[in-house]
């Protein structure tokens, strides 16, 4: 599907040169109820005017705006009367491409700064205030093009913040875009409402509206199937369109017997029973044992479960002959970091490892209604669909589930003793107000066996381990640092409710080196 073309939603123009942060400048002004996307630096000037956005986003980057051949931004957004703001290597280009210049500082300036307007502007407001902001460059400006006025200074920046309120050009030196500048998000919502005039109108309701307007559009009677896996992006694919399209649509759900504790039956449970969308289930746990017996090797075994997976998809929605639409998850994030610029090094890609790249031979139409919303945004418009808090704020789970949580072989008594492992310990961090703190928590099985005293005798069975970990972007993880009391009880119900299990061990390895699963 194209990107939502709606006329209705005032829309805001992002681009890209290269900055970690880009991406939050995209859920910043999405939060504000603003739809925006995301272009390389590089993209060709008619697709901004196709996209046809009220006000350009410069972001920040790591190149140095005063070397030869460095990215810019294209020219004819100078010239065609949309507001701009230029942020951190934004504002340097900005400022080099109109005429002004920028050198490189002596230190580089990262942190807090106290931050003061010294003139009044649309964007900053009043003259005479401090603002706490967040700094990370090395790069300063040191002379204005014409027009352009400084309304804001920092000890380590005299050129902190410049406006051209006439033609509605600005540039922050800072990042409002980050939680540290404390009246960023009032800064960019001056940006897009005030100066850009945008209306707040990208809010749940409305994004639901736009998607499902668009699905009819493209789908009108066909078919659609989709793989249904129980993550949040899927269900909410189903949600989304069932409420589109009703009885068109049909989910095929694999149930590997690699889930965790009754999953299967909680998917069947919220999209047959409650939501009453068609769902398919097949039972291919044996299918999956069979294939996995004697792999040891971890990708040989994420591999086997990914073609499995693929041919069981396969042979189910071989019998849905009808059917011309192929339903995926895919969100914005994976859609920007695929794009990329033209020009530019190879972006650090976060390796995304699904359940199998479907199918490419099915000869159906794609259809990606989520391409366009940011995780947080999917996960809003699951609950305003009726989808249950429960499954929407859900940890992340890997397509090859348990299978990269049993260390070496997977065999059924190994994923049975897990299962119930993992369930104890998510049970108790929901208990204890845990679990929506820690971005992602789970039990792994060692198949290894450890002395314990069970009565009278010595037994030696098998080792749990839990992982828990607090992340932003997942690429970087700290351990959780669970209560020792919370850990205690924990680690007592599993050894005591889980025949087979004599000892459980928390792990504190960070990431990097570590990562967070096991395999
Ligand atoms: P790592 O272990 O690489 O995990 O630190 C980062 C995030 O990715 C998830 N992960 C996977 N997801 N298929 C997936 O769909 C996989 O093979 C896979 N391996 C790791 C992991 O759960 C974490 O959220």
């Amino acid at each position: 599907m194209r990107s939502i073309q709606d006329p209705h939603h005032d829309r805001i123009l992002i681009l890209d040169f290269g900055a970690q942060y880009t991406q939050l400048i995209g859920r910043a002004v999405r939060e504000l109820g603003v739809y925006c996307e995301i272009y390389p630096w590089d993209v060709d000037h008619e697709a901004i005017e196709e996209f046809g956005p009220k006000g350009v986003i410069l972001s920040g980057g790591p190149a140095s705006a005063y070397e030869e051949g460095t990215p810019a931004a294209p020219e004819p957004l100078f010239t065609g009367g949309l507001p701009i703001l230029g942020i951190c290597y934004g504002m340097q280009t900005l400022v080099a491409q109109l005429g002004g210049s920028v050198e490189n500082a002596d230190h580089r300036e990262y942190g807090h700064a106290d931050m003061e307007t010294v003139r009044s502007c649309k964007l900053l407001g009043a003259a005479g205030r401090t603002l706490d902001v967040w700094m990370s460059h090395g790069d300063r400006v040191t002379a204005l093009p014409k027009g352009f006025e400084v309304v804001a200074t920092s000890p380590g920046s005299p050129y902190a913040a410049i406006a051209d309120d006439r033609r509605r050009f600005y540039g922050v030196q800072f990042h409002p875009e980050v939680t540290h500048t404390a009246e960023g998000r009032d800064i960019l919502s001056r940006f897009v409402h005030e100066i850009c005039a945008c209306a707040a109108d990208w809010v749940p309701a409305n994004i639901i509206q736009s998607i499902v307007a668009d699905v009819r559009g493209a789908v009108g009677d066909d078919e659609v199937i989709l793989g249904l896996s129980g993550g949040v992006d899927s269900s909410v694919v189903a949600a989304l369109l069932h409420e589109a399209i009703g009885d068109q649509l049909t989910c095929i759900f694999v149930d590997t017997g690699l889930l965790r504790m009754h999953e299967g039956d909680q998917v069947m449970q919220t999209f047959e029973e409650h939501l009453g969308v068609h769902v398919e289930r097949v039972d291919a746990e044996a299918e999956f044992l069979a294939r996995l017996s004697g792999v040891r090797d971890p990708e040989a075994k994420r591999k086997a479960i990914g073609n499995l997976f693929v041919e069981i998809f396969e042979r189910e929605a071989a019998r849905f002959s009808d059917a011309r639409w192929l339903a995926q998850g895919t969100i914005y994030p994976d859609v920007i970091e695929s794009a990329g610029s033209k020009h530019g090094k190879a972006k650090v890609i976060k390796s995304h490892h699904n359940v199998g790249g479907l199918p490419a031979a099915m000869n159906l139409r794609l259809l990606e209604p989520l391409r366009e919303l940011f995780k947080d945004e999917v996960r809003r418009i699951g609950i305003d669909i009726g989808l249950p808090e429960r499954m929407v704020q859900r940890h992340p789970f890997p397509g090859p589930g348990l299978g990269v949580r049993i260390l070496g072989e997977v065999k059924k008594e190994y994923a049975d003793l897990l299962r119930k492992a993992d369930a104890i310990f998510l049970e108790e961090l929901e208990r204890n107000g845990l679990y929506d703190r820690v971005s992602q928590a789970f039990a792994v099985f060692l198949p290894v066996r450890s002395v314990g005293v069970v009565g009278d005798n010595r037994a030696y069975e098998f080792v749990i381990a839990l992982r828990a970990v607090e992340t932003v972007d997942f690429m970087t993880a700290n351990w959780a640092r669970l209560p020792y009391d919370v850990l205690a009880t924990i680690s007592g119900r599993i050894i005591n409710e889980v025949r087979g299990i004599s000892r459980v061990t928390y792990d504190i390895s960070e990431k990097p080196p570590a990562t967070i699963e096991w395999e």
